[in-house]
């Protein structure tokens, strides 16, 4: 199902839809991740003064030290976690809110957790300007996940941790993957976590990659 409900805001459709075509070319199969990619307004997600860079495939700061991931690599976890439309995700580190904007349109529910007040804040404000009302933006750390609303079908973390913080595994559903960069810092690699049917997991790695420190309990220590 590729859902096409207008996201009310028409302008740089040609940029948006040529970089959704970009992330065809080099790779990106899912065409409902895809459509996403053409349809989520990153230029309305991202300081003004960027705007001009909304669609290129780069990350951008978003303040208080923090980005916002390139497209191809939301596009490259989104797709990773095998969502089907029904899913209620838990994403870890809202950011900006694209990837949580980009998610909304793939599956039921979205509850993502930001530990900076005012990246929440924003966000939460953002989502709402663009009509979003299937995700909820909570505060706290993340690494912790949100076992009152657990378990999740699928589990993004947007932020660089040691290793696959333990309560959120505890918190995947069967037949559910969670995927997250996570290693030492210098070395960290993108992994996707399965959990199947009898509750064991395996793991894969996806590739190296580069993301903004995880802080938290079960994360990096903060400074
Ligand atoms: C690469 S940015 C996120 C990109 C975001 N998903 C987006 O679409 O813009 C990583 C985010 O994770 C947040 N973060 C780091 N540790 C966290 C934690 N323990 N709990 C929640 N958020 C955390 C950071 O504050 C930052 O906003």
């Amino acid at each position: 199902m590729i859902d096409s409900r207008p996201l009310g805001r028409g302008e740089l459709e040609i940029p948006r839809r040529r970089l959704s075509d970009r992330l065809r070319a080099s790779g990106i199969r899912d065409e409902r991740v895809l459509e996403a990619i053409a349809r989520v307004p990153r230029h309305l997600l991202i300081p003004e003064a960027l705007r001009g860079q909304a669609y290129k495939d780069a990350s951008l700061p978003i303040g208080v030290g923090q980005t916002i991931s390139a497209p191809s690599t939301v596009a490259a976890m989104t797709e990773a976690l095998r969502l089907v439309g029904t899913e209620t995700v838990l994403e870890v580190g809202t950011g900006s809110g694209y990837q949580a904007a980009i998610l909304s349109r793939l599956v039921a529910r979205v509850v993502s957790i930001e530990r900076i007040p005012r990246l929440a804040a924003r966000a939460r404000t953002a989502l709402d300007n663009l009509g979003v009302s299937n995700v909820v933006v909570h505060l706290g750390d993340g690494t912790a996940g949100r076992p009152s609303e657990a378990p999740f079908d699928a589990i993004v973390v947007t932020a660089g941790g040691p290793e696959v913080p333990k309560p959120l595994l505890l918190q995947l559903a069967p037949g559910g993957y969670l995927v997250g960069p996570f290693g030492p810092r210098d070395r960290q690699q993108l992994i996707r976590m399965r959990r199947d049917d009898r509750g064991e997991f395996s793991r894969e790695e996806l590739g190296p990659c580069r993301f903004v420190e995880l802080l938290g309990t079960h994360g990096w220590a903060a400074a």
